[in-house]
């Protein structure tokens, strides 16, 4: 499926041919060059097929359950009030830091299950629930055993600046030295960092704090990505842009300036409606002037278990929709291209095209407005990776 006039790039009666787990050829079935006929593989009997689901912001390795926090928020207390009081985050650190790695891995493999389970091929995982440089490389080595273990990609990302631990209280910013001098270059220079984020938010870190470790990043040669906006505006989007993000995420509270940069940047947004459906928010974040100034919308699940203790991506799609007014195309380009680029991957995933990876999803539909329209459906009846039959969980 490329971009095409209709919004999806449909191709009826296609076919893909794959070769050493790249894309070779795509296009109607009537067309294909004569050498790949003979080697018919897999018969897809009328489905249709994708390419394979891009969840480009979760943090799906932690341990615990904050349901009793969900109990406190429908009683009417905030999700500020509760990180305030030394909960939220915080209370998800203290479960991660206690659990061991095989246990961090079970109960992680059974998200991701879930996620594959619905044609996903890649997934980012950030660490930010260990804010200790052990427990953050725990994390970070889950991941990227989770990847070796499953066929799909896992990117990771550092977010070692999303909470202040205890141990830090009243001293932000040398917890950001910390971050900075300690944490991120053990944890580069073990290899278990694809990208640096962090949570620029008055119950998270601060512009400065954020600049010091973006820059730290860049002099490492890493790409960045912010938690930005989420509840309020701090000009997180606008920041990420200025230091040529990947990705600013949330938006809820970005400025027309913020969006403006973001477009000149280059910059993805990332909407995770997951988040703004379990915190209630009633702020939207600004999508006509993303439409606008041609902005990627990327969607992704951002399971955790504080904002969005979900392993759905497609439901994801229908919320994008009912909440947010994406179209249905829209939300599927948001967790294909667009979340690919999110990731620094549009040159590996989220297209079906000539020289990308074979990662495609099969789906038993008949139109693709279809995968946004249901919701708590699943119509994945296939997944392959890197051009072969991948299982569709863990
Ligand atoms: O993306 N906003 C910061 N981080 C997560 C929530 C983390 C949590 O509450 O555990 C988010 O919404
Ligand atoms: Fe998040």
């Amino acid at each position: 499926m490329n971009a095409g006039g209709d919004g999806y790039g449909i191709i009826e009666d296609g076919a893909v041919a794959a070769l050493d787990g790249r894309i070779a050829w795509v296009g109607r079935r009537a067309e294909l060059p004569g050498g790949w006929c003979a080697r018919i593989e897999h018969d897809c009997r009328g489905g249709w097929l994708t390419p394979g689901l891009i969840d480009c912001h979760t943090h799906l390795v932690y341990a615990g359950s904050r349901a009793g926090e969900f109990e406190q928020r429908l009683q009417g207390v905030s999700y500020e009030e509760i990180a305030r009081a030394g909960g939220g985050i915080v209370s998800t650190v203290r479960a991660t830091r206690a659990a061991s790695e095989q246990e961090l891995l079970r109960q992680s493999s059974r998200r991701l299950a879930a996620l594959m389970a619905e044609g996903v091929t890649t997934v980012e995982i950030k660490s930010g629930y260990g804010l200790d440089t052990v427990t953050e490389t725990r994390i970070l080595r889950v991941a990227r055993q989770l990847g070796l273990a499953c066929a799909t990609e896992v990117k990771t990302t550092f977010l070692g600046a999303h909470a202040l631990p205890p141990e830090y209280a009243g001293r932000a910013d040398d917890y950001i030295s910390l971050v900075c001098e300690e944490m991120l270059p053990a944890i580069h220079a073990a290899g278990l960092a694809d990208a640096v984020d962090a949570f620029c938010e008055g119950i998270g870190f601060t512009p400065e704090q954020t600049t010091r470790l973006f820059d730290k990043a860049r002099a490492l040669g890493l790409p960045v990505k912010l938690h930005a906006d989420q509840l309020s505006d701090l000009g997180g989007a606008g920041l990420a842009a200025q230091h040529g993000a990947l990705s600013a995420d949330h938006l809820e509270y970005s400025s027309r300036a913020s969006v403006e940069a973001m477009a000149r940047a280059g910059t993805t947004a990332v909407l995770l409606p997951g988040a703004y459906y379990f915190l209630r928010e009633t702020k939207l974040p600004p999508i006509a002037a993303l439409r606008e100034r041609d902005v990627p919308m990327a969607l992704a699940t951002d399971c955790n278990p504080g904002t969005s203790p979900c392993t759905s991506l497609l439901l994801m799609l229908n919320l994008a929709c009912t909440l947010f007014r994406l179209t249905p195309a829209e939300a599927l380009a948001g967790v294909t291209r667009h979340a690919a680029r999110a990731l620094g991957l549009q040159r590996e995933a989220g297209r079906i095209a000539p020289g990308l990876r074979a990662d495609l999803a099969l789906w038993e539909i008949e139109r693709p407005a279809e995968l946004a329209y249901a919701f708590g459906a699943n119509p994945c009846v296939g997944r392959y990776y890197a051009g072969t039959v991948a299982p569709v969980s863990a």
